[in-house]
């Protein structure tokens, strides 16, 4: 018999009504069984906030981000710390060999942008305007092929990079003399997979994203609510009697400087009594937008997610978190990364509305918000440029 789907079709037709019936059920189930083992789960928040309402592409224009500057700076009494980025125009490519470079965007010889048209060729970017080649080890022109000399001053500047679970990371200190950070490599357990991710815009300073990890108190203010009940303000009479507890703890780690070490324990509460779907989760930040986090879990064992900010201007920050267990574990993945998006979504309301205080008030309780911010504040130097007019400009 010819295996062809029109063939395959016919024969189903053929058959009589019970057969049918069920083929179309393995049908569905195979379908079903292959969404939820084999296909990662993704959550993307393409939304940001602008003019006061939430629910706007994120399709900024110049104007738009000048005004939210303009908004920040009215605070007067209110000195930012600098944010990043700082304006520079980078170009990330990839080669055959699977190495990753990452230069500047603009071709010393006339300012085309390499990454706009260019393409790669062994570790080399080529101009897409007069096909100049540039090393993405050093950055040095090493051809143009219209002349038989190259000028010295032909280069880019290459930037220090590391890949790591396919995530890359790009060094930037203002101070040129800085040497980098190694980073913790991460998933080296071969039964982990990728599970799926969620992305959100988010419209803060860069450092209000993780100084959530430090806010103890905050987990059980704003992630009390049961996630079913949906986003921060929502709840609902179904889920009333069902909480999420936690105790949390911030330190700075001993190891490195750059690190701080989280410790969160969650328990769901019912009818105010039972508790049930523990978790102990360990969360390592790593510098000012890298987390790494470890859940144990007493039901489904151990699973991570990281969690990367990457600045696309000085006050909006693309968050994302990227989850990662064993196979079997996927059919729980799904509503895991389902809860944690909603539950991370409340803090995007709070960090889109808030204002960045400088000398906030605090109570006792709060003092790990205070140790955070003296750890945060290494990540900046006498040096590092602020939030000034001539920064807007360059936006
Ligand atoms: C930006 O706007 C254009 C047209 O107005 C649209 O086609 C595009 O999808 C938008 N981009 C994003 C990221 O929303
Ligand atoms: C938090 O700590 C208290 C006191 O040590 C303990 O009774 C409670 O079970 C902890 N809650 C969670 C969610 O771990
Ligand atoms: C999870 O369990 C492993 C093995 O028992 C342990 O080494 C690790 O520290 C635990 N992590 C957390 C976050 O409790």
């Amino acid at each position: 018999m010819e295996l062809s789907l029109l063939g395959f079709i016919n024969l189903i037709i053929s058959l009589n009504m019970e057969y049918q019936k069920i083929i179309l059920m393995l049908i569905v189930t195979s379908i079903c069984v292959y969404w939820i083992f084999f296909l990662p789960f993704e959550w993307k928040e393409r939304y940001s906030l602008h003019a006061g309402k939430e629910s706007i592409l994120r399709n900024d224009t110049k104007r738009l981000t000048i005004n939210r500057f303009r908004k920040a700076k009215q605070h007067s009494s209110n000195k930012m710390p600098p944010p990043y980025p700082n304006g520079e125009q980078l170009v990330v490519y990839r080669t055959q060999n699977n190495k990753v470079f990452i230069v500047d965007a603009y071709c010393p010889h006339l300012g085309a942008n390499l990454g706009v048209g260019g393409r790669v060729d062994g570790d080399c970017i080529v101009c897409p305007f007069h096909q100049w080649s540039f090393r993405g080890s050093d950055g040095k022109c090493a051809k143009i092929p219209y002349s038989a000399s190259v000028p010295r001053s032909a280069q880019v500047k290459s930037w220090t990079s590391q890949e790591i679970n396919g995530f890359i990371f790009v060094w930037y200190h203002v101070d040129s003399t800085e040497k980098p950070w190694s980073l913790p490599l991460t998933i080296n357990d071969d039964q982990f997979i990728y599970h799926g991710r969620n992305e959100f815009f988010v419209n803060c300073h860069i450092r209000e994203i993780p100084e959530n990890g430090a806010d103890n108190i905050h987990f059980n203010s704003i992630h009390n609510e049961c996630f079913m009940s949906g986003k921060m303000g929502k709840s609902s009479k179904f889920f009333q009697y069902c909480h999420h507890k936690w105790n949390s703890s911030w330190i700075p780690s001993k190891n490195y400087k750059h690190f701080a070490e989280i410790k969160l324990s969650h328990a769901l509460q019912i009818f105010g009594k039972f508790y049930c779907f523990r978790m102990d989760i360990s969360g390592l930040q790593v510098g000012p937008a890298y987390v790494c986090m470890e859940i144990n879990s007493s039901i489904f064992g151990t699973f991570r997610i990281y969690q990367t900010i990457t600045p696309i201007e000085p006050l909006l920050q693309k968050v994302i978190h990227r989850f990662y267990g064993p196979r079997w574990l996927a059919p729980f993945m799904k509503i895991f990364i389902l809860g944690e998006s909603i539950m991370f979504q409340r803090d995007v309301t709070i960090w889109n509305h808030k204002d960045l205080l400088q000398n906030p008030v605090l109570a006792k309780e709060d003092t790990s918000i205070k140790k955070f911010r003296m750890w945060y504040s290494q990540f900046y130097t006498s040096n590092s440029k602020s939030l000034t007019d001539e920064a807007i400009s360059i936006w």
